[in-house]
């Protein structure tokens, strides 16, 4: 069986599939080379950062998995995967334990001033009655999609004394029993925007969710609130989220994910002080991305287990 591998996934299990199969690993190759290389490639493996559109694909008639190693599928073409009948295998759950222990390190580093903290030190500047932060506990968690990592990060906030809300597309009652059991009251949007102190977004980019974050709903927010985007760049208008936090409409924001993502991309938000931004490293443990990788090794074995 013939294998692209185009993002870096873990290095074991690179081995154990370039053991079995015909691999070729090209993370990140330019367009280009991509469209050179999956010609006559049957399985394609990938994350976040390439688009594997319908162009792509159709250059690979032999291809018949896409296996996307971690969650979100906002760069693939899944009308054109779905009238091809190409599988598609996400392996979800490792990486949702990282990104939402991230979350927390997110509100703790901006709540706690722990970057400014750490470079008044390097310049032996003794901060400290500078630096006063706020207490997670009994605060108001608002988790926006309280799905596979947002629950796990409801469940968290509980676990810390928060007050845990959420909102979710999917309004039922058994959605709401579900997560009343993790100590979440499904609420509305407009009540988890208004009332949070921290705001947590964990929904896909999809058309209903793009700037679902915009001018507007920012000026309902309370002025203490706490924002982190570990969902998608696009969730989010920057443009209108660096306007709300010069005015001090919000008091801080961590993102995770941007609106431009990849080397030489700046943040529009990286002038200020009140934002932490990091390079989408929310799936990023050594632990999850070793179980990721036993997962995609699972799947190539249920396609191929003899390896052709
Ligand atoms: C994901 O959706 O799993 C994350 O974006 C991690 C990644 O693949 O880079």
């Amino acid at each position: 069986m013939k294998i692209l591998i185009i993002s870096p996934i873990d290095a074991g299990a690179i081995k154990v599939l370039e053991s079995k199969y015909d691999v070729i690993f090209s993370p990140n190759p330019s367009r280009e080379k991509l469209i050179d290389l999956i010609v006559d490639q049957e399985v394609l493996i990938f994350r976040s950062g390439v688009d594997v559109d319908e162009d792509l694909m159709e250059r690979a008639p032999k291809l018949r998995l896409l296996i996307r190693a971690g969650s979100g599928v906002d760069n693939v073409d899944l009308e054109y995967v779905s009238k091809r009948r190409l599988e598609l295998v996400r392996v979800p759950e490792p990486g949702a334990k990282a990104v939402a222990e991230m979350t927390f390190a997110l509100f703790l580093g901006l709540t706690r001033n722990l970057i400014e903290a750490d470079r008044s030190m390097r310049e032996a500047d003794w901060a400290k009655y500078r630096l006063s932060g706020y207490l997670l506990i009994g605060k108001t968690l608002g988790v926006i999609g309280p799905g596979n990592i947002g629950g796990r990060v409801g469940s968290m906030g509980n676990a810390w004394g928060m007050n845990v809300i959420a909102c979710d597309r999917k309004y039922t009652q058994e959605v709401a029993n579900t997560l009343d059991k993790k100590g979440i009251r499904l609420t509305t949007f407009d009540e988890v925007i208004e009332t949070a102190d921290f705001i947590s977004l964990h929904v896909p980019l999809n058309d209903t969710t793009r700037h679902m974050i915009n001018g507007e709903v920012l000026k309902r927010v309370k002025p203490s609130a706490i924002l982190v985007n570990i969902a998608r760049g696009g969730v989010v208008d920057e443009a209108a989220l660096l306007e709300a936090l010069q005015e001090k409409r919000l008091r801080g924001a961590a993102l995770d994910v941007h609106e431009q993502e990849g080397k030489g991309k700046l943040s529009p938000l990286a002038k200020l002080d009140n934002v932490i931004l990091t390079p989408h490293i929310g799936a990023m443990t050594y632990d999850s991305q070793k179980e990721i990788g036993e997962r995609v090794i699972e799947a190539c074995l249920k396609h191929s287990p003899l390896g052709v």
